[in-house]
C-alpha cells in the first residue's frame, strides 16, 4: 500500500537540510509513496500548514543552502504537541520524518510517545546531537570557521595583534576544536574545558616573544568572543581584535562533504520508513550509516570528551587550550 509520510526541518537551520528532503522524497516517491511536507517545523503541524512535496519539487535542490519547507527555532509549537498530533491525523499521515538538533529530535520522540510514527535525521552545526559520530551542517560550518580562523592570521600578524574569532556552539566546542585546529589558532576556548583568561595572557605575552601576533578561537558557549578580546588586552597590553562568525556559518551552499551525508541521510531514513523501523534516527558511526532509537538521543548533548584525541593533538601542537 502506498504510504503518506510527513516531513519537517526544525530548529536552526543547517547546509543540507535540502540533501535531506531530497534523499527521502525521491527514495519514497520512487517507490509510489507520497511525501508530504510540514511547513516551519512545529509551528505548521500545530497550526496544520503543510503542502505535497513531489519528485520534482525537490530536483535541483541539492546544493541549495536553507530548508525548502521553513524552519523555526522559537514560539511555544514544542509545548502543543497534541494539537500537532491532531494534524498528523487529519492530514492521514502514516508516519512523519524530523530533521532536527538536539531541539527538535526531544519533541519528535515526544510526539512518538503521543502515537505518532516518527524517523529521527541528526541535524545542527554544532555537531553536538548524541548517538551519532556527526550530523550533517558540520563540515560546512567547519569549512567557514576554518577559512576565517586562517584567513586572520595575515591581518593580525601585519598589525601585530591579538585576533579573536568567535564561532557558533552554545554547549559543545566542537568547531571551536575543529576549525581552530585547521585553521591554525594558536589558543582554544571550549566550553567543555572552561579556561583560565591569565594562563591565556601568560601563554600570548610568551608567544610574542618570538612572534607578533595571536589568533584566539572562541567557542560563544565559553564566553563572548568580544569580552575574551577586552580582557586579553588588558592583561597583556597587546591591541586586540574581535571577528564574530555568527550565521556566516550556516549560510550559502553546503560543502560536497554535507551535500554527501544529507543524501546517506536522507535516502537512510526513508529506508527506516519502508521497513516500519519507528522511533529510531538514522545515525552515522565509524563511517557506516546505521539506527538508533531516538530515546537514547532525546534530551542528550554530545560535547567534546576531556580525553579526544584532537585535544591531544593541539596540545602536542603547542596549541594553548586556556589552562
Ligand atoms: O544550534 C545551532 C546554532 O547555530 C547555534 O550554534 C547557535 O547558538 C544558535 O543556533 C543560534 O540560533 P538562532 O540565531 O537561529 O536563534
Amino acid at each position: 500500500v502506498a504510504l503518506k509520510v510527513g516531513i519537517l526541518t526544525g530548529g536552526g537551520d543547517a547546509p543540507g537540510l535540502n540533501a535531506v528532503l531530497r534523499g527521502v522524497v525521491k527514495t519514497l516517491a520512487r517507490r509510489g509513496h507520497q511525501v508530504w511536507g510540514v511547513l516551519d517545523a512545529f509551528e505548521g503541524l500545530v497550526e496544520g500548514r503543510g503542502r505535497p512535496l513531489a519528485y520534482d519539487d525537490v530536483s535541483g535542490i541539492l546544493a541549495r543552502g536553507g530548508t525548502l519547507l521553513g524552519t523555526s527555532n522559537k514560539g511555544d509549537a514544542p509545548r502543543r504537541l497534541r494539537e500537532g498530533l491532531a494534524n498528523y491525523r487529519r492530514w492521514g499521515l502514516d508516519g512523519l520524518v524530523a530533521v532536527g538538533g538536539d531541539g527538535t529530535l526531544r519533541h519528535a520522540y515526544a510526539l512518538s510517545r503521543l502515537g505518532a510514527r516518527v524517523v529521527g535525521v541528526p541535524k545542527t552545526i554544532d555537531n553536538d546531537v548524541a548517538a551519532t559520530d556527526v550530523s550533517f551542517g558540520f563540515d560546512s560550518a567547519l569549512s567557514v570557521a576554518a577559512g576565517a580562523v586562517e584567513a586572520l592570521h595575515s591581518t593580525a600578524e601585519a598589525h601585530g595583534r591579538i585576533m579573536v574569532v568567535e564561532v557558533m556552539g552554545r554547549s559543545a566546542g566542537w568547531i571551536a576544536l575543529y576549525a581552530g585546529l585547521a585553521g591554525g589558532g594558536d589558543v582554544l576556548l571550549l566550553p567543555e574545558l572552561g579556561f583560565d583568561l591569565r594562563r591565556v595572557a601568560a601563554y600570548v605575552r610568551e608567544r610574542h616573544r618570538t612572534r607578533r601576533y595571536t589568533v584566539v578561537v572562541v567557542a560563544e558557549g565559553a564566553a563572548s568572543g568580544a569580552d575574551v578580546a577586552r580582557r586579553l588586552s588588558r592583561l597583556t597590553g597587546i591591541e586586540s581584535r574581535v571577528t564574530v562568525l555568527g550565521h556566516l556559518q550556516r549560510a550559502g551552499s553546503p560543502t560536497p562533504a554535507d551535500r554527501l551525508l544529507g543524501t546517506r541521510y536522507g535516502v537512510g531514513a526513508a529506508g527506516l520508513v519502508l521497513a516500519g523501523r519507528w522511533g529510531r534516527m538514522v545515525a552515522l558511526k565509524a563511517g557506516k550509516l546505521t539506527s538508533v532509537p531516538l530515546a537514547s538521543v532525546a534530551g542528550k548533548v554530545r560535547r567534546v570528551p576531556k580525553g579526544h584525541e584532537l585535544l591531544r593533538a593541539a596540545r602536542a601542537v603547542g596549541t594553548c587550550l586556556g589552562r
